[in-house]
């Protein structure tokens, strides 16, 4: 059945801008925006990514940016940390709450970090160790969990295995990203179940693209299964940077409003954040992904 409260992981300033093509967003748009987002009522923001800037120049102020943005007591400010560099500078950061990624695809976790599924979870040892010497939440993303753009169709099991490495290691939560948004509500539920064999359903959270437009009634799908926490990115922005095809989130507008019609609870206001995906679409000069926007307009 579905949940009575959803914690909605905001996702833009991370995943919505990483790979914005063009100028270098600034550091103060980036420092407006997750400030924005904190005053619509949102508890989890994931702010930056301390990964290489070779690799993804527009992340490449992170340091920066958390250093600039005003803390709001309750709200967790989450960054990506792929190695112990990255940890090393988000922890000088004071990053509240790290996460690693791999995927469920060989292809897609080389092209994206470099490394194969078993190097990649061999790295986060060390990560997810200095994470508890200091006692910070560690997430652990699994990516491709739906399809791939480089091999196509991708196993559920090889998506609860990869999970399961996650969760073993100790990551509390196991987000499960479709990087291309290919799939459909069916495909979500039945991958789902694959995960939640061996994790309770508490420990994960959807992560879902919007490329072929069916992210929303995927979430519904998992939602009715009792999942609650959902990754979405305000105007739905963002995609990967190595996702060949990959469009952006699932709107947090849209999100919203999908809850509400259920009734269930989130603490966050939808005209404010119909105001912040207005006005971040006008500082990058972007058209807003958010049907839910378009149809109620900014006040
Ligand atoms: P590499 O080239 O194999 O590693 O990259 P390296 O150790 O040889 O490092 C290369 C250079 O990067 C070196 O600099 C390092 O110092 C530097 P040089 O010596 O050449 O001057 N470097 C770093 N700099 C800053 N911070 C660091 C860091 N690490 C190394 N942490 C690496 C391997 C993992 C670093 C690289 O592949 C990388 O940064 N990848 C990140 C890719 C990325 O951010 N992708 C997008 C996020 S994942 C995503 O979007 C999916 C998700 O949304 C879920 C979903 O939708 O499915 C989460
Ligand atoms: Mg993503």
């Amino acid at each position: 059945s579905f949940p009575s409260q959803v914690r909605v992981f905001e996702m833009s300033p991370r995943d919505g801008l990483q790979n914005e093509p063009g100028e270098l967003i600034t550091t103060a748009v980036k420092i407006e925006l997750i400030n924005r987002l904190s005053a619509c009522g949102l508890s989890h923001i994931e702010a930056a990514s301390f990964v290489s800037p070779k690799w993804v120049p527009q992340m490449g102020d992170a340091s920066e940016v958390m250093a600039g943005i005003t803390r709001k007591a309750g709200v967790t400010y989450a960054a990506l940390t792929p190695n112990l560099k990255g940890v090393e500078s988000a922890f000088a950061a004071e990053v509240d709450e790290i996460a690693v990624f791999s995927a469920a695809s060989e292809a897609f976790t080389q092209k994206n970090i470099n490394c194969s599924i078993a190097e990649s979870l061999a790295r986060f040892e060390p990560v997810l160790e200095a994470a508890r010497n200091k006692g910070i939440k560690v997430r652990g993303y699994v990516s491709t969990v739906m399809g791939c753009p480089y091999q196509g169709d991708v196993d559920p099991k090889q998506v609860a295995q990869v999970a399961n490495a996650l969760y073993a290691m100790g990551c509390y939560e196991i987000s499960l990203g479709d990087t291309i948004g290919v799939g459909t509500p069916l495909k979500a539920k039945r991958m789902l179940e694959a995960v939640n064999r061996d994790i309770p359903m508490n420990n994960l959270a959807a992560h879902f693209h919007d490329t072929y437009g069916q992210a929303i009634g995927n979430l519904y799908a998992v939602l009715e299964e009792g999942l609650a926490v959902v990754d979405a990115s305000v105007a739905g922005l963002g995609g990967c940077p190595y996702a060949r095809g990959a469009s952006g989130n699932v709107a947090t507008e849209d999100v919203l409003y999908l809850l509400q019609g259920l009734g269930i609870e989130t603490g966050i206001n939808l005209q404010d954040l119909i105001n912040t995906g207005d006005w971040i679409t006008r500082q990058l000069k972007r058209a807003n992904g958010s049907k839910v926007a378009l149809a109620l307009g900014a006040q």
